[in-house]
């Protein structure tokens, strides 16, 4: 790998650890305006700090995302889409070119793959075009594995559809966590980030977590699980303390209660 495609790499998955907390935003390019993600801007900017990237779209990056308070977070660009909830979801396209994606000083480009679906073709040759401009450039590509509403989320489909992205250049790939996830693991030769899926109680997100870490992910892309937890701000910590520091589950929950009680006696105070 080049060293300029390295280094951006760097700036995510943290070489301490060797694992990252990436926060997931890119929810409204298909979803609108998506619970917890009314105001991005008011959500994102306490938030900054605790992740060690951002995953927006460039519509949301360029409106609500200040670029000074921004500088020490490095942003995983969303480039495809191009449908809805209300469209067919995997006819996708490249939506975002490589040169603004450069100009918005992006340290890597994320784009949905839609393996068995209508448009899987499509969306595989969209990955590797990207690949190549990625390559070209020194940018990172995150592949994310979309799961079609017909298609099962176990081990044997994902793990088909997380070394179909390695194999077409994925310089890493976002799936969801399931049973047999070390099979998953295994079989994908570059880091894996789990996405969070759909909003969980804290406790349970935070297991989710452990257990994918556990079981050999690079870290988490994680959305609704925080930004629509009761405090985003706990939460992030909390997925914070399990992936950096391998906190077990009630350890974390009881760091998230901790700093949701000091945010809430804060406010009463002013
Ligand atoms: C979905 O296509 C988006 O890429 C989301 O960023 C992704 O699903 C992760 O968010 P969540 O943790 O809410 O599932």
């Amino acid at each position: 790998m080049q060293w300029g495609l390295r280094n951006r790499l760097s700036r995510i998955i943290k070489p301490d650890t060797g694992r990252t907390v990436m926060l997931a935003v890119d929810h409204g390019y298909f979803l609108g305006p998506t619970t917890g993600l009314e105001d991005p801007g008011a959500l994102l900017s306490p938030l900054l700090q605790y992740a060690d990237a951002l995953m927006p779209t460039r519509g949301v990056l360029r409106a609500c995302v200040d670029p000074a308070e921004a500088a020490g977070t490095p942003i995983a660009l969303r480039v495809s889409g191009g449908n809805s909830i209300l469209g067919e979801l995997s006819d996708e396209g490249l939506t975002v070119s490589m040169e603004d994606a450069i100009r918005l000083n992006v340290s890597a480009v994320a784009i949905s793959i839609y393996v068995g679906a209508a448009n899987q073709h499509r969306t595989l040759i969209n990955l590797s075009r990207l690949v190549d401009e990625g390559e070209r450039y020194g940018i990172p590509v995150l592949a994310v594995t979309a799961v079609g509403k017909d298609m099962a989320r176990d081990a044997r489909y994902l793990s088909l559809a997380c070394r179909i992205a390695a194999e077409l250049g994925a310089h890493f790939v976002k799936t969801y966590y399931c049973e047999d996830f070390e099979r998953v693991v295994r079989t994908c030769p570059v880091p894996l980030v789990m996405a969070g899926g759909k909003k969980l109680p804290e406790p349970e997100a935070l297991q989710l977590t452990y257990d994918a870490i556990s079981r050999g992910a690079a870290g988490v892309d994680m959305g609704r699980n925080i930004f629509q937890a009761e405090s985003p701000l706990a939460m992030i910590q909390a997925v914070r303390a399990v992936v950096h520091k391998g906190e077990k589950p009630k350890k974390a929950y009881e760091l998230y209660l901790s700093i949701k009680s000091g945010q809430a006696k804060k406010k009463g105070k002013k």
